[in-house]
């Protein structure tokens, strides 16, 4: 991750990994550093949470939610994991197999649910059910079972591992359409507000390298490949914009997103119309919603009724498009 022979911009030792943003290269030793203080700076300047609330943290089986789980372990927080099986072929039972190592070796607590056995589809039939992109069916059903779960289990906060890339990406593309709703809601920390529990993303002040090199430097195995079926969706196109801006300008992408959050965000508080607007109880599940029933109990009751589709139908249709 850099060139032989460079040095530890503190320790002057020989680096593992340089980066451009900050103008320097680091040691295994200083690159944690960085990442545990960048963490540090996020969870205080946006008050996520404190060492006596119990934390749930979504983990996917990549870099970023397996690092989160561990930096804030070893941070001494009080933090469980919660794997959701989305049935999406080779590409979730790989990922779930991560997770329950990382679990198990460092003797954590990690809570599954499994979208087939415990509710009757799985990602590629929900696609097809609702005949929307399958990231649509996947968001909204890891939303509500963050939610749900954590509701359930007593835990003060849900934790995402998202980073620096994936916000200045969806900065990006709400900016690019001027969704001021979405925009006004794209924090790192949203409080616990109308039955929803508090969300935190202590990494957003990390980028997508940084979390591959504390895996890497902390002996983290995860997996790799991306989701088969979000390829070639608009959020990866963005950060590939995004990432050709970051080489011909150093630091871009945190200055737009981090500039974003000290500037613009506290413009648009107020904004949101789930901050206006008057929510109801689902009728089935008695969560809160706009309409009468959830989007969330809509998706399991379409999906649930439809056949099970196999992901490669999914993969197949995505390349014909
Ligand atoms: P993604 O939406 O795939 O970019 O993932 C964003 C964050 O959601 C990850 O960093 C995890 O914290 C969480 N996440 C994604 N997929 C899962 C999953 N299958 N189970 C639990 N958490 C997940
Ligand atoms: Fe959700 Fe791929 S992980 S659609
Ligand atoms: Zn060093
Ligand atoms: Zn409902």
């Amino acid at each position: 991750m850099t060139a032989v022979g460079s040095k530890c911009r503190v320790c002057k030792e020989p680096a593992v990994i340089d980066l451009p943003r900050h103008n320097a290269h680091f040691c295994a030793e200083h690159l944690q550093q960085l990442c545990r203080r960048q963490m540090t700076k996020a969870i205080e300047d946006f008050d996520m949470f404190s060492p006596s609330d119990r934390l749930l943290v979504a983990v996917s089986g990549g870099k970023d939610s397996l690092a989160v789980w561990d930096m804030l372990i070893e941070a001494g927080y009080q933090a469980d994991g919660l794997y959701i099986g989305l049935g999406i072929g080779e590409y979730s039972t790989d990922s779930g197999g991560y997770v329950r190592r990382f679990a198990a070796e460092r003797g954590l607590t990690l809570r599954e649910i499994d979208l087939r056995t415990d509710y009757g589809y799985d990602v590629p039939t929900a696609a097809r059910a609702t005949g929307r992109v399958p990231c649509s069916a996947c968001g909204l059903s890891k939303r509500r079972l963050f939610d749900q779960a954590a509701l359930e289990g007593g835990y003060d906060v849900v934790v995402t591992g998202h980073n620096l890339d994936d916000e200045a990406a969806v900065l990006f593309g709400n900016t690019l359409r001027w969704d001021i709703d979405y925009l006004a809601r794209q924090l790192p920390v949203l409080p616990a507000t109308n039955g929803f529990p508090k969300k935190a993303k202590p990494l957003v002040r990390l980028t997508e390298r940084e979390m591959a090199a504390w895996c890497l430097v902390r002996g983290i195995d995860y997996v790799v490949e991306e989701c088969p079926i979000a390829a070639g969706n608009k959020h990866l196109s963005y950060k590939e914009t995004l990432n050709s801006i970051e080489m011909k300008s150093p630091g871009a992408k945190a200055s737009f997103y981090l500039g974003f959050l000290e500037r613009m965000a506290p413009m648009l508080a107020g904004h949101s119309a789930a901050a206006a607007g008057e929510l109801n109880e689902c009728s089935q599940c008695g969560s809160p919603t706009t309409g009468e029933i959830c989007a969330f109990c809509r998706l399991v009751e379409k999906s649930a009724a439809h056949e099970p589709v196999p992901v490669e139908m999914v993969l197949t249709r995505g390349r014909r498009r």
